[in-house]
């Protein structure tokens, strides 16, 4: 609240600012698709290579018109970044050059990289240096992103731009006739706030949270798209400091409309499932189809219902983006009735019991874990899973706060969850994830195998200010050998 008098609010109905009056008036971008510079075919297993090259650097962005543009730091000078997009089954190495003037380390979110090319919070790339990141994409289809992840400033490298779109498909999801091209659209959530000079409000002095005012889609406020009267794809992502949505889309009469949603963090779910409203918190990937053939002519608005978090900021921020519906269709290509299945989703065994308990809480000022945080070197590897064993991990919250955890390496399962909300949600059920949200009060489950590779990968609160102070661990995943068994089994590569 003590904010408010030295920035720009957004949503403020006494003096509505100029960049909330445009409301629904601007085009939504989409970042643009990165061909790779060239490719090569790996010596020994015969693979082919494709190799990138993006530079980390400066550019300028005017969100409100009249003041100073907001300056920020993007992949290719672009926010989201530029998407990567590749068939499963070709490798990727992206060369990424540090032309900023802070240090960074690159994840792939959703992907299961070895170690040394997962964004290790310490494994800084400093100005002027560059770093080549290698990445197996032997995964199934799935929406991965890319981001930030240096040690203590995460929060501001995210938030002032370092975030994109990394898209693995598939010969299996392909053959499904899900919407395709023009069709298939990804939609990056953030909030954000601004100071009254029109510059961006920067995260690194916070210590709670950075809730914002201000609902970009893919880095334009509250934005409108153009969309036939027929089947979408739809790929959300919520790349926000803080803020979770819990999304709906309804008619110009308030009317929710029924949804499907298809797919989560790993991939397609089992089958489409349907619902009128989406939790999505920060880090997490839900793909949902939408089929606006009933609404020509009309506006479809994506809003945010409060319930997920409460804060401060809400009010401009019940609403998101519009789709106005035109009146004609000009392909009517993968348009027909969803499959009842997706695919066979690779869930873990089932298992009884809890193996390790999380406890997610603040303690003396610091977001801790189990009572650790990232800085205490010696005591942050809170587990030793050997790898390819199956596992049930608990996470607990107690009233002040909710916390999305986001397990590197794996993929898990969410098993179950008590509190203020009680049960998983149907898509949850559905679908395998690397991202849960652990709501105020809340004890989840989740079960995952430890595979494919050993190697220390962290697992934290994706609320970027919790993550940087500092409420990140790390698990160890120890190889066979370590635990008496003899080292022939082979990796485990799903
Ligand atoms: Cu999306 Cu550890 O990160
Ligand atoms: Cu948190």
């Amino acid at each position: 609240a003590s904010l408010l008098a030295t920035r720009v609010s957004a949503g403020d109905k006494d003096w509505l600012s100029p960049v909330y009056k445009q409301i629904f008036q601007n085009k939504l971008p989409f970042p643009s698709e990165k061909p790779p510079k060239y490719t090569y075919t790996n010596q020994t297993t015969g693979v082919q290579i494709d190799y990138y090259e993006i530079e980390i650097k400066e550019f300028e962005s005017q969100i409100y018109p009249g003041l100073k543009p907001a300056k920020l730091v993007g992949y290719d000078g672009m926010s989201p970044g530029p998407t990567i997009r590749v068939q499963r089954g070709r490798e990727t190495v992206v060369r990424f050059v540090n032309k900023a003037n802070m240090a960074n380390s690159v994840h792939l979110h959703g992907s299961y990289s070895r170690a040394m090319f997962d964004g290790w919070a310490e494994d800084l790339t400093e100005p002027g240096q560059y770093k080549d990141y290698y990445y197996p994409n032997k995964q199934s289809a799935r929406t991965l992103w890319y981001h930030d992840h240096a040690v203590s400033h995460t929060a501001e490298n995210a938030y002032f731009g370092q975030a994109g779109f990394y898209i693995l498909e598939d010969p299996a999801e392909n053959a499904l006739g899900l919407p395709k091209g023009a069709y298939d659209i990804p939609l990056a959530l953030s909030s954000k706030q601004y100071n009254s000079d029109g510059t961006l409000f920067s995260p690194a002095a916070e210590r709670d949270s950075l809730w914002g005012d201000v609902i970009h889609v893919n880095g334009q406020p509250w934005p409108y798209h153009s969309v036939e009267p027929r089947k979408y794809r739809l790929r959300f992502l919520d790349t926000s400091v803080s803020r979770a949505f819990k999304l709906t889309f309804e008619t110009d009469d308030n009317k929710k409309i029924p949804f499907h949603v298809v797919g989560s963090d790993a991939g397609l779910l089992t089958k489409p499932v349907q619902t009128d409203n989406l939790e999505i918190s920060m880090a997490e990937r839900w793909e949902v189809v939408v089929d606006f053939s009933a609404y020509a002519g009309k506006n479809i608005t994506v809003k945010n219902a409060r319930d997920v978090q409460a804060d401060e900021d809400y009010n401009s921020t019940d609403k998101v983006m519009r789709f106005v519906v035109g009146k004609s269709v000009s392909s009517t290509e993968n348009n027909g009735n969803l499959p009842s299945t997706l695919r066979t989703v690779p869930m873990p065994p089932n298992k009884s019991g809890v193996d390790r308990k999380f406890k997610f809480e603040r303690s003396n000022g610091e977001w801790q874990i189990n009572d650790v945080t990232f800085d205490n070197v010696n005591n942050r590897i809170l587990a030793k899973p050997p790898r390819g064993a199956v596992e049930v991990w608990e996470f607990s919250t107690g009233g002040g706060w909710s916390h999305p955890v986001h397990v590197h390496l794996v993929d898990f399962q969410v098993i179950y969850r008590k509190g203020s909300r009680d049960g998983v949600l149907p898509y949850e059920k559905e679908a395998l994830k690397d991202v849960v949200l652990l709501g105020k009060s809340e004890t989840v489950r989740v079960i995952a195998r430890f595979a494919p590779w050993d190697g220390v990968y962290m697992f934290h609160c994706h609320n970027l200010i919790h993550e940087d102070h500092d409420m990140m661990a790390a698990f160890n995943v120890t190889s066979l050998a370590d635990w008496g068994y003899p080292e022939t089994t082979q990796l485990i590569d799903p």
